[in-house]
């Protein structure tokens, strides 16, 4: 990786992360901002900051590089900042804030933008699988699964499969439909020997012309039937079938869920950013890892964001050592509705924040913009006519 240090005044030392023989570290001095030369973020993959002030020329900096140079990551030193300077550095493009220039600090740093670095450089197909894990309940995990399916759904072309794992009593479907599925996960895994696409698609729920909704078992004596291996054996068919599967495996600590974790592409952990959430979330990240689990491909996806966060989302990440994947903002209004109606936010509420930041993603993962919300209700009347 290639480090670049800019700071406003000589450094007393040079910082000393640890590097391989494939990084390279550069310092300089820069007194002042303005006419920040393009160059610097244009050579590296990882820029630092350090001795600037939050403001104007700061932000404008961190802009100009984010245009010029959108793979490199142009990260501020700053101590504590408080939590409007965070969402106004992160507005601008940082992609994250280092406290200070220490080798534990950098190192942390470091880690999470070779993260970064890999993920950029995986194919745009790589992700068909992915897992949504709530750190606490209540964060959120279920609302944002449901909405990223139906948003993945309306990308042209792509067929997507919403699996209910959040067990044993999950409510994936509360956030699409407003009918009652017919058959539910148990009734699928009955069939799991002579399961294939066709009939995958049969025994699953319509919610829409690309997308399909297998909801969790409604009685609890229909759960003792869902074991781990018929659920892989579904996961991997299901990948097969379609284009990306999206899973609920709720607190994501049952039997089910932890067998699974490795079959994901992207684990997302879904997170409010407050304090109870920090520490549920690290409880079950370290209990993954010491379970032996690849913790790797989880990111945090923050929910029901706000101007002022309890816990600013880059600390948040920070401190369990994740990439942030996305931010959503909170969306009381269009959620409430949602529920009320069965239908996904993207239909409620959508020009709000939380719907732009749903489309966005899912046409970031599928390579497709997904259809304005006007515009999929006349497709699927055309549909229904043709
Ligand atoms: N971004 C958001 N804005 C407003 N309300 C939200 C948001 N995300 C989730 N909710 C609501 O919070 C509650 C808990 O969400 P849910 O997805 O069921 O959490 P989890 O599955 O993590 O337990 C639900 O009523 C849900 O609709
Ligand atoms: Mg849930």
């Amino acid at each position: 990786m290639r480090i670049s240090i800019v700071s406003s005044t000589p450094l007393a030392a040079t910082p000393a992360p640890g590097l391989t023989t494939d990084d390279s570290l550069r310092c300089r001095v820069l007194a002042d901002l303005i006419g920040f030369p393009p160059e610097i973020p244009r050579d590296a993959d990882l820029v630092l900051l350090s001795g600037y002030p939050v403001d104007g020329r700061l932000l404008a900096a961190l802009e100009s590089c984010n245009a010029s140079a959108p793979h490199c990551a142009v990260v501020p030193v700053l101590a504590a900042p408080p939590a409007d300077q965070v969402v106004q550095l992160m507005q601008a493009g940082a992609p994250d804030i280092v406290g200070s220039l220490g080798a534990a600090d950098l190192d942390a740093l470091i880690g999470r933008v070779r993260e970064r670095l890999r993920r950029a450089a995986l194919p745009a197909d790589a992700v068909r699988t992915i897992g949504l894990v709530s750190a606490k309940g209540g964060d959120g995990a279920t609302c944002i699964a449901a909405n990223l399916a139906a948003a993945l759904s309306r990308c042209p072309g792509t067929r997507v499969m919403a699996l209910d794992l959040s067990l044993p009593f999950g409510d994936l479907e509360i956030h699409l439909t407003s009918e009652q599925p017919q058959h539910d996960l148990a009734d699928v895994l009955a069939q799991i020997d002579r399961l294939d696409a066709t009939l995958l698609d049969a025994l699953s729920h319509p919610v829409g012309e690309q997308l399909r909704l297998i909801p969790s078992p409604a009685e609890f004596e229909r759960f003792i039937e869902v074991k781990p291996p018929l659920v892989g054996r579904l996961l991997t068919l299901a990948s097969q079938s379609y284009r990306f599967v999206v899973v609920d495996l709720g607190g994501g600590t049952d039997p089910v869920s932890l067998s699974l974790l490795g079959h994901f592409d992207q684990l997302l952990l879904v997170a409010t950013p407050d304090i109870a959430s920090l520490r549920r979330a690290s409880k079950v990240l370290r209990m993954w890892q010491g379970m032996g689990r690849d913790t790797s491909r989880v990111g945090l996806v923050a929910n029901r964001v706000t101007a002022h966060p309890e816990v600013p989302v880059t600390r948040f990440a920070a401190t369990l050592g994740l990439p942030v994947l996305r931010e959503i903002a909170d969306e009381s209004d269009g959620v409430s509705q949602s529920l009320l109606e069965g239908a996904p936010v993207l239909v409620t509420a959508p020009t709000s924040a939380f719907s732009r930041a749903i489309r966005h993603w899912a046409a970031d993962l599928s390579g497709v913009q997904p259809v304005e919300e006007s515009l999929w209700t006349s497709f699927k009347q055309l549909w229904r006519a043709a």
